[in-house]
This record gives C-alpha cells, structure tokens and sequence, in this order.
C-alpha cells in the first residue's frame, strides 16, 4: 500500500491548499484542476462545432477523384464544382443562394456511388447511401425517409453539427419514377410517394432522429436538413428514347443524328425529359448540377484493374500473399477480363463478378497451397473457360 497522496499530481499544490482533492489509485487531481479540464474539454467541442468545413478548390477535388476514378473527366469537374459552391453556400449561412443537389446519370458501375463516396471523404463529411427503392412513404412497410437522416447521424459518432452538413447518396432514384405513358419502362406507382417524402427532406426541414436508434419514449434530437448535400444516381435506362423523340420531334426528324443510342449525352439531357421519365418536376428543379457518366472503354477498364490507387488485381494480390501465394495475370487476360465486362454491359462492376469467379477455386485452398509447394498462380489468358495453371516450388 502507498501512502495516501497529499498533493495533486497536475498542479502538486497540497490539499490543504485547495478545496477537494480526489484520490485515486497512486493518483490525485484537485477541484481546481477538474474545473481547468472542464474548460479544456468543452473548448474543443465548441471548436469543432464551429469549424467551417474548408472551401475545396475543384482543382484539389478533381486531382483527388482522379486517384480513385478512372475517366468520367466532365463528371469529375461539375462535381468539383458543384461541390465547392455548396460549401461556399454554407459556410455563409447569410447568403441566401439556393442549394443545388446533384443528379448523377450514367450506365451501371461507371462510378456514380464511387465517385460521390470519395468526394465525401475527401471533405471528411459523414456519407450515407440511401437504396430509393426500399423507402417510403410515411407509414408504409419499408424504411420511410428520415431513417436516411437517422443514419447520417449515426455516421457523423452523432454530432448534429457535422450530420447537417453531410452527404446523402439517393441511388436507384430512377427507379422511383412514376408510371409515365411516354416511357416503356414500368415502374412503381408509388415511387411519386417516395418522390414527394423525399423532396421536404431535399429542400430543408426538420426531422427527428432518436440518438440511441428506434427505441420509442426518449429525448430525440433535431436534424436540420437545409445544408444536406443531396446526390441522386441513377441509370435511367431508356432515358436515349425519350431525347430522341424530343429532338425529333421539334425537328421533324432532320436531326435525329444529334443522339447517339448508347449513351446520353449531357448536352442533351433537359429537365422535361427527366419529367417525362417520371421525376416529379419539383424533385427535379432542386437537383439543378447534372452529371452525366460514360461507359467505360475497355482501356479504362483495364486501367481500373491495374493502375488506380486501391486497384483491384493489388487488392487481390494482397489476398494471396497473406497465404505467402504470389499472384501473377498475363496482359492478355486482363484485357480478356475486360471484354467480357464489356460485353455484359456492366461496367466496372463486372471485373468484380469475373475476378470472383476466377479466382473464388484458389481463394478456397488458399491456406493449403504453401503445404503442397504452390507458390505462385498465374492467371492466363484461358482463365476465363479453364482452370488456371498452377506454379509449383520445384518449377
Ligand atoms: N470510373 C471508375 N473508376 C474506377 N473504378 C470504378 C469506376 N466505375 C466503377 N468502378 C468500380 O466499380 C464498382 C461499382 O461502381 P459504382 O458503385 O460507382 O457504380 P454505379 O455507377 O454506382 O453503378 P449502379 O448504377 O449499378 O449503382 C466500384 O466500387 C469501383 O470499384
Ligand atoms: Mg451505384
């Protein structure tokens, strides 16, 4: 046993000198101490809740996008700059310059969620990902919308200063379309529910989030949501048709060159045709920055397999060497890998799929190569219809 302390361990001024002194283990810290800590802690906090977030230069942004994303070069830079007037808007909360949510629209797995989930980190604000075909509206079977805000709350360690000025990531927001006689694609009725819950959301208002999750009969906390960033992706497929027709339709024709079948042009795209696709129009007037994203070449889906920070050929050859396997691809069969991306028109997301399938047999016995001397697996260019070729020690 140690003596009892006398003195504080912080400021070893004497407890006679000082009204209390708390004792712990082999420890000790006077009032006065507890109070200058006080101050210390409860400064920092008031610190954080009036830090601005740092106006980005969209230069910055798109150098950063630019590590993670391979192509979509006019993306990136509405982005940036969409993004840096929303903070510029925020950071002057006297400026009464309306909010412009962004609207990404671009073919599956070219990056839309990427994109809008590395611009989030970069400005170190909380993200969410919100599936708009599983909300809505209120008093529906399903998550009704302010769960979304419920959620970036929990992302932000529940800081309400940092939840209001996070981002919301609406994806599928196409597929929350109403029925609209002008389109061939058939959609939800109730998706123009979903559409005007999540338009109050989108233009401001205040929602309560319970700060312990759904437990009923507690204190809850007020969400401002007018400084929520709000991006909305989507594919819109037969979006082409719609333009198409619109083009020829004021032009009698002639001008029917203007649209390429493929891919929707960003020059082309209006705020009628996202209504006639089924977007509310009130919905659409608040998502006044578009982004349109391209399908991704086979160069550039090679380039999202070797070249890009985090690529996905590193993250697997990663894998292997935790089980001391070399992982090896010959040129050829990454180029194959990518074709076969191309073909099943899912972009980026589709080297994920192949590279499972391929690489799923070793994944498994992984751990009992080394035993049996297999040191390194070569992915060839027969990968794709073959087993792979294995390398064995004595080779
Ligand atoms: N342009 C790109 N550069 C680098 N990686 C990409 C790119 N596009 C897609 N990817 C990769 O593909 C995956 C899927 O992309 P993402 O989720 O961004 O697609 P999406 O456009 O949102 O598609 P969907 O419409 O199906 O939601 C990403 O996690 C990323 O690994
Ligand atoms: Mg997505």
């Amino acid at each position: 046993m140690t003596d009892k302390i006398s003195h504080c361990s912080f400021c070893a001024k004497n407890k006679d000198s000082v009204e209390k002194l708390i004792v712990g283990h082999d420890v000790a810290i006077c009032n006065e101490c507890v109070n200058l800590c006080d101050t210390l802690l409860s400064d920092n906090k008031l610190n954080k809740k009036n830090s601005e977030i740092k106006i980005p230069d969209p230069r910055d942004v798109r150098d950063y996008l630019n590590q993670f994303i391979v192509g979509q070069n006019d993306a990136k830079k509405v982005l940036a700059v969409a993004i840096t007037n929303h903070y510029k808007r925020i950071n002057n909360p006297k400026n009464k310059i309306a909010k412009s949510n962004i609207l990404m629209i671009g073919p599956t797995g070219t990056g839309k969620t990427l994109m809008a989930k590395t611009v989030a980190e970069y400005l170190d604000v909380p993200f969410v990902i919100a599936d708009a075909t599983t909300l809505t509206e209120a008093g529906y079977v399903g998550d009704d919308v302010d769960t979304v805000i419920s959620r970036l709350y929990q992302n932000s360690d529940c800081d309400v200063e940092r939840t209001q000025r996070g981002i919301i990531f609406l994806d599928e927001i196409d597929k929350i379309a109403r029925k609209s006689e002008s389109s061939t694609v058939s959609r939800d009725v109730s998706g123009e529910g979903v559409q005007q819950a999540l338009l109050k959301l989108v233009e401001g208002t205040k929602i309560k989030v319970s700060p312990f999750g759904s437990r009923k009969n507690e204190a809850t906390i007020e969400i401002d949501t007018s400084n929520i960033l709000f991006v909305a992706g989507g594919a819109f497929v037969g979006m082409e048709e719609i333009i198409k027709n619109r083009i020829q339709g004021t032009s009698m024709g002639f001008n029917a060159h203007l649209t390429n079948n493929e891919e929707i042009n960003q020059s082309n795209i209006t705020s009628n045709d996202l209504v006639k696709y089924g977007m509310i129009p009130e919905f659409v007037g608040r998502f006044s920055s578009s982004v349109c994203l391209h399908s991704l070449s086979k160069d550039q889906l090679i380039s999202i397999l070797t070249k890009i920070k985090y690529n996905f050929v590193d993250q697997y050859k990663w894998l292997f060497d935790q089980d001391g396997v070399k992982l090896e691809f010959e040129e050829e069969s990454l180029g194959l890998i990518a074709e076969l991306s191309l073909k099943n028109k899912t972009g980026a997301r589709g080297l994920h799929a192949e590279l499972e399938r391929i690489l799923l047999p070793h994944m498994f016995d992984l751990p009992r190569y080394r035993k049996q001397s297999i040191l390194k697996v070569a992915i060839t260019k027969n990968l794709v219809n073959t087993p792979v070729t294995l390398v064995s020690e004595n080779e």
